[in-house]
């Protein structure tokens, strides 16, 4: 027996639901690509994408993924030998880093770990030592999407700042960008770069980047740039150049779709969104780590992200939760990766999410720790519908 029909729900940390107005925005032939709409769309996308991530520095969009738009954040700006200092707090400033490895870099790791965020004063720490500023680069993700960790950007920044570092600052904000405020400029981030899949509410398949004149000065003298993902080469009045030959034309109108909807609901109204229902995921979790089984993988609670929770089991199978969620009540809860591998579920709150999707989401994790005698403190939903009740105003 199920209780399950219908769609599936996706509650995995992208790609994420889409909209039916994005998916239906799709079902329409390509442009022509050298006409005057096609260069519209791009300018405005182009234009909104450095409004989303408030700065006044240019906007790049791939055809590509997350990893694409890292290889391009770090083929603009960097030369062979450079060294790049990455922030720990779980598994995506590394995989930037290994990539940055992998094409010639310097690279050292500042070692943080997979429950707690990054902290400012220990960048400053290092920084302070690098006398000679050989660091050229320093890496960290806003939300890293393993660990379910959130770094504080701005107090990162101050912190360059404070040290009197010359290094450029660069970001990732794949898993936060639409979901929680990022300030590119106002937070001395130098480039940052984000995907179109999750917050975005988009298709998987557009990574964006954003350059600071720092970056564009770091650009110019940099030895790794290759013709696909280089600045200059997008900069040129010829429109097939902006994507270094054929426009991605169906994923460009489920973007502008995408951030029409954010646009129409205000991006402070998508953060508030987003603070709400993560703190009503919060809640419920810390009723159900009662039963000493769950419990929240980021032990601070003002380093846990409003885009997704990772929640660890111990002595339980997580894979067993997951498993009973989709199969019998059709939510697909994401999977704990890298060091979490078989040790934690994940619950995604981002993008295109709202009250019944999250309160189901939640009710289903409750439903399956009763069918598998998980221990748990019970109502752990009911304490997400209070924390609701109480603080979505009438
Ligand atoms: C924070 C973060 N950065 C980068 C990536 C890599 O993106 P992609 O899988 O699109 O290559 C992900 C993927 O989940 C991510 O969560």
């Amino acid at each position: 027996m199920t209780v399950r029909a219908g769609r599936e729900f996706l509650a995995i940390p992208g790609p994420t639901t889409m909209p039916d107005q994005v998916l239906q925005a799709m079902h329409r032939p390509a442009l022509d690509i050298y006409s005057s709409e096609m260069v519209e769309l791009t300018e405005s996308l182009l234009r909104d994408l450095s409004n989303l991530f408030a700065t006044k520095g240019k906007s790049y969009i791939y055809i590509s993924n997350g990893h694409g738009a890292w290889e391009a954040t770090l083929s603009n700006v960097l030369s062979r030998g450079d060294k790049v200092l990455v922030l720990e707090s779980g598994r995506f400033a590394i995989g930037w880093g290994q990539a940055a490895a992998a094409m010639g870099a310097d690279v050292e790791v500042l070692k943080g770990d997979w429950r707690r965020a990054i902290r400012p004063a220990e960048v400053e720490e290092r920084l302070r030592r690098d006398k000679e500023h050989t660091i050229k680069a320093i890496l960290a993700v806003q939300v890293d999407t393993a660990s379910g960790a959130y770094n504080d950007i701005e107090a990162i920044g101050r912190a360059i700042k404070a040290a009197g570092h010359p290094a450029l600052f660069m970001v990732d904000t794949v898993a936060s960008l639409g979901c929680m405020p990022f300030e590119m400029d106002k937070w001395y981030v130098d480039v940052a770069m984000s995907g179109s899949q999750k917050g975005l509410m988009t298709p998987p398949g557009l990574g964006f980047v954003a350059a600071s004149d720092r970056a564009w000065d770091a650009h110019k003298k940099a030895d790794l740039r290759t013709p696909y993902w280089d600045w200059t080469e997008r900069e040129g009045s010829e429109h097939y150049r902006k994507y270094a030959g054929t426009a991605p034309v169906h994923l460009l109108f489920a973007l502008r779709e995408a951030i029409n909807m954010l646009h129409a609901e205000g991006l402070e109204n998508a953060f508030e969104r987003h603070r709400l229902l993560g703190e009503a995921v919060r809640r419920a979790v810390a009723v159900w780590g009662e039963g000493q089984v769950l419990g929240f993988n980021i032990a601070e609670p003002a380093e846990r992200s409003n885009t997704v929770t990772t929640v660890t089991v111990k002595g339980a199978d997580p894979a067993a939760i997951q498993r009973y969620a989709k199969e019998k009540c059709g939510v697909v809860l994401g999977t704990g990766i890298g060091d979490l591998q078989g040790q934690a579920f994940r619950i995604a709150h981002m993008g295109h999410v709202n009250a019944p999707m999250i309160l189901g989401t939640l009710g289903v994790v409750e439903v399956a720790l009763t069918a598998l005698n998980i221990p748990h403190g019970k109502a752990g939903a009911d304490a997400a519908i209070q924390w609701l009740g109480e603080n979505v105003k009438a």
